[in-house]
């Protein structure tokens, strides 16, 4: 048996492999509203053999788009635009799915990468962003809005509201996302947050925006639905973020009932000095499982699937999440498990494609059948 082919239980979410597919930003919705190419997008990635699908951020207001293209989930209409592709994947694959929610914070209102990704001022039909201190992401921009104690009730309400809209469009899993220089890194990170009360200072009070914001989600979360977090383990600058603090903080929440943690680093500062390469990020994940001792998934530039069953095998993550990978193959799935000698699920329609030398790649885990 392999790692990467076994299964694996987190709460009430079984997975069939350890394969995820990590959020990816699309900037092709229109006003929160998914779109054809959500379904298209997601629709593909979901016949991939993946045990778990992840939507892209998903802002809980329109301030908290990264950009005007974001997945939103903050009303009737956005809530049904994204049913109709959830259950267009229910349909037709039994892949699980999850969603992150998310709020840009001072990185809002950028334009689409294909565009150059730059700030859009709200003069030019942007909007101004909302963040834990009135600094800019970069020092040219103009300057976020510091939340106040309304603003930061606001901003809870809104991530539990969209947490139960999820909870509604029967999604398996919801990810916190707490990372890559968005709004609650930001809170997090000392080179962000400069707040003197409750909120900015000690590591306690940087703490406390997220952690308030995880227990809302708590409350409305219903055990059926597996809950987690994605962090960035370093802002990779020193006086930064670091990864002492994120154990710390993955202590707190595995304490308030997180159930799985998503380990990334970096994105809150543009002097962030990546050492990129195979398994960069790893042992973050490392060190946060067997010190935290939370399910743990690891991510970045994990490409190859003997890389993927080594990760998984020296015990250094539970699961293993693709992004680019997953673009470049959508079968990454099929292809390392008939590298690996695993099984996958794959739809009836496809089931004639199966390599006369690979006769138990689809096994018992076909689907479709009656
Ligand atoms: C097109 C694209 C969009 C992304 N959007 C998100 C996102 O919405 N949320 C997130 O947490 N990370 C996002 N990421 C980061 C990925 O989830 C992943 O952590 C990163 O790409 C490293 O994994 P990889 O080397 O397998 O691509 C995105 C990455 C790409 C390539």
């Amino acid at each position: 048996m392999t790692h990467l082919f076994s299964p694996l239980s987190i709460g009430n979410l079984e997975l069939a492999n350890r394969i995820v597919i990590a959020p990816m930003c699309e900037y092709s919705a229109e006003a929160g509203l998914a779109t054809d190419w959500h379904m298209i997008h997601l629709g593909h990635l979901a016949l991939s053999g993946a045990a778990l699908l992840f939507t892209e951020a998903t802002a809980v207001e329109p301030d908290g788009r990264i950009s005007p293209g974001d997945l939103g989930l903050w009303s009737d209409d956005t809530e049904r635009a994204l049913g109709r592709v959830v259950d267009a994947v229910r349909r037709y694959s039994p892949i699980k799915l999850g969603i992150q929610l998310g709020h840009a914070g001072r990185k809002a209102s950028s334009d689409a990468p294909w565009n150059g990704g730059q700030l859009v001022l709200a003069s030019d039909g942007g909007w101004q962003g909302w963040a834990p201190s009135a600094m800019p992401h970069n020092a040219a921009e103009p300057a976020p809005h510091a939340l106040d104690e309304a603003g930061l009730k606001r901003v809870r309400e809104a991530f539990a509201d969209s947490a139960r809209r999820a909870v509604r469009l029967g999604f398996d899993a919801i990810e916190l996302h707490a990372a890559h220089g968005y709004l609650l890194h930001q809170f997090l990170s000392p080179l962000a947050n400069r707040r003197d009360d409750a909120y900015g200072g000690s590591l306690e009070n940087r703490m406390r925006f997220p952690l308030e914001v995880f227990q809302a989600l708590r409350e409305v979360t219903p055990p059926s639905v597996t809950l987690g977090v994605r962090v960035s383990a370093t802002d990779w600058v020193d006086g930064g973020w670091d990864l002492a603090q994120t154990l710390v903080f993955a202590q707190a929440l595995k304490d308030r009932g997180c159930e799985f943690i998503d380990v990334s680093s970096g994105g809150v500062s543009s002097q962030q000095k990546i050492p990129v390469g195979p398994n960069y990020q790893v042992p973050f994940a490392d060190e946060i499982k067997r010190k935290v001792g939370m399910p743990t998934i690891t991510v970045g530039l994990i490409t190859e699937a003997q890389q993927a069953e080594d990760i998984l095998a020296r015990g250094e993550a539970d699961m293993v999440a693709l992004a680019r990978g997953m673009l470049y193959d959508p079968r990454w799935p099929w292809h390392a498990a008939a590298q690996l000698g695993g099984q996958v699920a794959a739809p009836r329609q496809y089931w004639r494609s199966q390599p006369r030398e690979h006769k138990a790649l689809f096994g018992e885990t076909r689907f479709g059948q009656r």
